[in-house]
């Protein structure tokens, strides 16, 4: 049986559904990423989880019991914000321990915990500082100690790391991760990064205007996207209507095709006549755009050598994995 199971969940604002049929199965231990474009509602999913926004209809069973009657207190979920907030007149060991302090747990109990919790974020060097002595990537480690240490049922991460720049952003999702096993907690965590979304989790939930579109692991997702939209968010397909695919494949085509910028071979040799239109360097990647039989591809080729580079107007040929030609819906 799964652990979460959400079924038929239904949230509007006024007249405005916001989704109206969300559906899914959650096991035990795992983590699963809510990946979707802005808007979307993943943080409104996420509230109506943990209590903080009504729901309209359906049900939030948690290991079998229904969330929905229950006020927040009462669900047993962590969750860090988008916009996490520290109470500013704590220390670090107070922000933490103030979860703890609501449940009356005893003193001692508590300051154990909190030292447990504070050594996994790697901040028990800090636990006497007050938030405006810390940086931006530390609060967010507070915010993140401050959920696991009540040991929630389900732990809700609404982009905890979106503040942070690239570096410290992948030191901290690496140790949410590791965290996450460890303890074994059943984690749901929302993105709009797809390359965080396919690093970080068991599953992925792409969702769009309120859907669920696809589920699966980051390899499904990857390369059997099931529709444009998931094509089009998750790796930069190339999206060929049937025209410009026949027009290219030479052969009847009657759906709209996508194709991986890296299942195209660029060389001198076989496969079709194109032309370099330009290119951006993405350090490791050189991505191409090129023109062949009249339709525009972009084509991923790794930068291992100065002959990887072509300049603007160089004719070269294009070799087509056809095994990497997906039908998108
Ligand atoms: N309190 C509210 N009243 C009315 N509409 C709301 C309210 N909260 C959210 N919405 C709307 O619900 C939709 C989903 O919002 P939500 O915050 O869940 O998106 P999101 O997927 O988390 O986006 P982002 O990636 O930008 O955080 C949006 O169109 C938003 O404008
Ligand atoms: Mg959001």
């Amino acid at each position: 049986m799964s652990y979460l199971s959400i079924q038929g969940l239904h949230k509007r604002y006024g007249d405005t559904a916001i989704f109206s049929d969300i559906d899914c199965e959650i096991a035990q231990g795992e983590f699963v990423t809510l990946l979707g474009p802005s808007g979307c509602g993943k943080s409104t999913l996420l509230r109506c989880i943990a209590g903080l926004t009504e729901v309209n209809g359906g049900r939030i069973l948690l290991d079998g019991q229904d969330l929905v009657p229950l006020t927040p207190q009462k669900r047993d979920i962590g969750m860090v914000f988008q916009s996490y907030a520290l109470f500013p007149n704590m220390t670090v060991q107070q922000n933490v321990a103030f979860g703890l302090r609501m449940q009356k747990v005893a003193a001692d109990e508590s300051a154990r915990r909190v030292r447990e919790v504070l050594a996994m974020v790697e901040l028990g060097d800090l636990a006497e500082r007050y938030p405006h002595q810390l940086s931006g990537g530390q609060c967010q480690r507070v915010a993140l100690a401050r959920s696991l240490v009540t040991r929630p049922r389900l732990l809700l991460l609404d982009e905890p790391l979106s503040a942070l720049d690239a570096r410290i952003r992948k030191h901290l999702r690496e140790q949410i991760r590791r965290i996450q096993q460890e303890l074994g907690l059943t984690t749901l965590f929302v993105t709009h990064d797809q390359e965080e979304a396919l690093t970080l989790s068991d599953r992925i939930f792409l969702m769009n205007a309120g859907r669920i579109v696809q589920s699966g692991d980051a390899e499904t997702l990857y390369t059997a996207p099931v529709d444009a939209f998931a094509a089009g968010f998750i790796g930069n397909y190339n999206l060929l209507d049937a025209d410009a695919a026949s027009r290219l494949l030479m052969r009847p085509v009657h759906s709209r095709i996508a194709i991986r910028p890296e299942a195209i071979g660029l060389g001198q040799e076989g496969g079709i006549e194109a032309e370099i239109r330009g290119h951006s360097l993405l350090g490791n990647v050189i991505r191409y755009r090129v023109e062949a039989r009249g339709v525009e591809l972009l084509v991923d080729v790794l930068n291992r050598s100065e002959g990887d580079l072509h300049g603007k107007g160089q004719r070269l040929r294009l070799n087509i994995d056809t095994a990497a030609i997906r039908e998108v819906a």
